[in-house]
């Protein structure tokens, strides 16, 4: 029998059966280190694992049912991965800031001096709907190459009702023609908008406006903002979560990422399911986040990109149990970058987390950070998103620089 989309009764029915793997689970509180189990078998039942573990110990009936058998050829298996804070909708590049910054300039400095987030939301306002569907298509493709199956991807490069919503919509939309889940984050508080230039409060009313109007259309999964010095206070980013909140929203922030502005504390009163860059960030800042079961969500490619030098506090965050997430930021500004592969390798080497936490970086603590239960690790009743990789220990994926050992992507059940 062939299991394939259509036929959605026969497909959910089908037992299909992947052997001749190893597989680097990464369930939370596995014995092994990666959750790793050699000689593995995974079941999957219509879009779902039904089974995993040790071939040996598979229950002769449920193989009995396997209708589809796929030898993995001696693969890795690990779960799909997950890119958990990307501004991939954009017009335009900033290579000219690039060149500007290679010279001398900060990006502070180019951000105040009318550049910045603001040159690509002109660039990205000129762009029609199908211009940026087809630009961001082709960086999704790049990252759904390195087996990427959850993608987030925030607005913040409209900044008005009009183009906050076209921007939303082309993300849903690049969820609806490619086999990848598309999460979307409403990012109206991201940078000031030209029209809005000197009056930031009044801005903070717009956004106000545009969050319940773009929920009502359903194009917002979660909303964000940008606690900073060059952007918004935690007075403003407050106003900002409160009406998320009463909405039913979940929250994140770009919090703490060139200054120590307490925004971590703002977002883990608000229950926010991350806080992203971080670096500054401070030992009362994580206490609130662990307590609040808030995500750490770093991202060396925008570390890398700016040339900072002060790093995220890892031991803070181990120290206090603080899950830590691994994204590539994918934005023009600070962080042109569509490998989520590239980010495991800098995540280690810059920062020096382990292989192994840079894994579940992009798995199972990337999966809290969007507030996904049901993926990110290979555990039966969870989606059968997964991806097999060639080669033999799962540090490889951290290790090589620019290679893909990318094999094959199964997602929601189906072969890729
Ligand atoms: O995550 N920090 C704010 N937002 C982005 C950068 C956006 C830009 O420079 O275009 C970030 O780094
Ligand atoms: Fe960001």
């Amino acid at each position: 029998m062939r299991c394939g989309w259509s036929g959605a009764h026969e497909h959910a029915r089908c037992h299909q059966i992947w052997t001749h793997c190893r597989a680097a689970t990464l369930a939370a509180g596995a014995t092994t280190p990666y959750g790793l189990i050699e000689d593995a078998a995974l079941v999957v039942q219509g879009d779902t694992l039904a089974w995993v573990g040790a071939r040996a110990d598979l229950p002769a009936n449920l193989r009995q049912r396997c209708t589809a058998e796929h030898d993995a050829g001696g693969a890795l298996v690990t779960p799909g991965l997950i890119d958990c804070h990307t501004h991939l909708v954009y017009g335009g590049n900033r290579a000219h800031e690039f060149e500007l910054r290679l010279q001398g300039a900060s990006y502070e400095e180019i951000a105040q001096s009318g550049g910045g987030i603001v040159s690509t939301v002109q660039a990205t306002r000129a762009a029609s709907a199908g211009e940026l569907q087809a630009a961001s298509g082709q960086r999704l493709q790049r990252l759904m190459g390195e087996g990427v199956t959850t993608i987030e991807i925030k607005s913040g490069y409209g900044l008005s009702l009009e183009h906050e919503r076209k921007c939303l919509q082309v993300a849903r939309s690049l969820g609806a023609t490619h086999a990848v889940d598309v999460r979307t984050t409403f990012l109206g508080a991201h940078a000031v908008p030209p029209e809005f230039a000197g009056q930031t409060d009044a801005y903070v009313d717009a956004v106000l406006q545009m969050l319940p109007t773009l929920h009502a259309e359903g194009l917002v999964d979660a909303v964000d903002g940008f606690c900073e010095r060059i952007a918004f206070s935690p007075a403003q980013i407050e106003r900002v979560f409160a009406a998320a909140k009463g909405l039913g929203l979940p929250v994140k922030l770009h919090a703490e990422q060139l200054s120590d502005s307490g925004g971590a504390q703002l977002a883990a009163r608000f229950d926010a399911l991350s806080c992203d860059h971080l670096e500054w960030l401070s030992d009362a800042g994580a206490q609130a986040m662990a307590q609040a079961g808030t995500v750490a969500v770093l991202l060396p490619g925008a570390f890398y990109f700016l040339r900072e030098t002060k790093l995220p506090p890892i031991a803070l965050l181990r120290q206090h149990g603080v899950p830590m997430a691994i994204s590539t930021d994918s934005n023009p500004g600070s962080s042109p970058c569509t490998s989520l592969l590239l980010m495991l390798n800098m995540a280690c080497t810059l920062f020096r987390l382990t292989p192994e936490e840079a894994l579940a970086g992009v798995t199972r603590h990337a999966a809290k950070a969007l507030g996904l239960r049901d993926r990110g690790q290979l555990l039966a009743g969870l989606r059968a998103d997964f991806v097999l990789w060639n080669v033999q220990h799962p540090a490889e994926l951290a290790y090589a620089l620019g290679a893909n050992p990318h094999s094959q992507t199964i997602f929601q059940g189906q072969v890729l």
